[in-house]
């Protein structure tokens, strides 16, 4: 492993993982600078295994050692004490190893449904850890795709990929340039929409899906919800509800539907 020791936080080789929890600037300069930070050995493996390239992997010494047989050979391994790491990431990095990951240019809507049956579409969802939830749920539940609305929050950034446990970087997904007329589009393609809502008229138990039938799981934002031009392109489908309860958490509705409706 090539590993370089860090004793400085103005370090300009650290610059990948300066103040890492300040989200606003995060979420501006990573796609910026063309890369994402992936915390740990497990996802920082799965990321290499989805096809991403490292720049870069910052550690304390005592984490060394989960690098070992992963990182190939002309990766700079930064290393730095636990202070210091807490100085330059803003945050105690209890997880062992971070890598700065270089993003590869996004697929087509095309590119990502190509031969799928069953995918996701998520609209304007825009917190990190919901959509890191889902795609972990399309992953696991058989699905075969995601579609984000142009709003929708980056599958790339730190929480959306920790929360996925890598699942970002084994679903194909794509982001619609043109929102809600993208799903006109999904619908040409033979997808039936189903629209995931508290007061859907038809109950998830009653969808009926034969194998090759093409669906599409729509689900909405926290607060809001699906907007009505988006439910203007899709059947309603609800997950009935007890104890007086509005509606759930979208992450949660994704699981449920993902598991009714998914390939697993
Ligand atoms: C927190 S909910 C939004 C609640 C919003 N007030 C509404 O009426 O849609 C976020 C998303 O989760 C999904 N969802 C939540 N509860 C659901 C349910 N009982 N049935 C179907 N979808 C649900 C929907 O896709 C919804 O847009």
């Amino acid at each position: 492993m090539l590993t370089i020791d860090v004793d400085d936080r103005t370090d300009p080789r650290l610059a990948d993982y300066q103040r890492l929890t300040d989200v606003s600037l995060r979420m501006r300069t990573e796609p910026e600078h063309g890369l994402f930070i992936a915390e740990s050995r497990l996802v920082i493996e799965r990321a290499i295994r989805g096809g991403y390239a490292l720049r870069s992997a910052l550690v304390a010494p005592e984490w060394l050692r989960s690098l070992e047989g992963l990182v190939a050979d002309d990766v700079p391994v930064y290393v730095a004490s636990a202070e210091l790491l807490k100085e330059v990431t803003g945050y105690h990095v209890h997880r062992g190893a971070l890598a700065s990951v270089a993003r590869r240019p996004l697929v087509t809507v095309e590119e990502a449904i190509a031969g799928a049956r069953r995918i996701a579409v998520l609209e304007d969802v825009n917190t990190h850890t919901n959509v890191g939830a889902i795609f972990r749920s399309v992953a696991a539940l058989g699905l075969d795709a995601a579609l984000l609305s142009p709003a929708c929050a980056d599958p790339l950034y730190r929480r959306s990929v920790r929360v996925s446990m890598g699942a970002v970087f084994s679903v194909p997904y794509a982001r619609f340039e043109s929102w809600p007329g993208g799903l006109e589009a999904l619908r040409d393609n033979g997808f039936r929409i189903l629209a995931l809502h508290p007061a859907g008229m038809m109950s998830l138990a009653e969808v009926q899906l034969a194998p090759q039938d093409k669906a599409a799981i729509l689900l909405g934002s926290e607060g809001p919800g699906l907007t009505p031009a988006a439910l203007a392109y899709a059947e309603g489908v609800r997950i009935p509800m007890a104890g007086g309860i509005d509606s759930l958490n979208v992450a949660a509705a994704a699981a449920v539907a993902c598991y009714a409706l998914g390939r697993s």
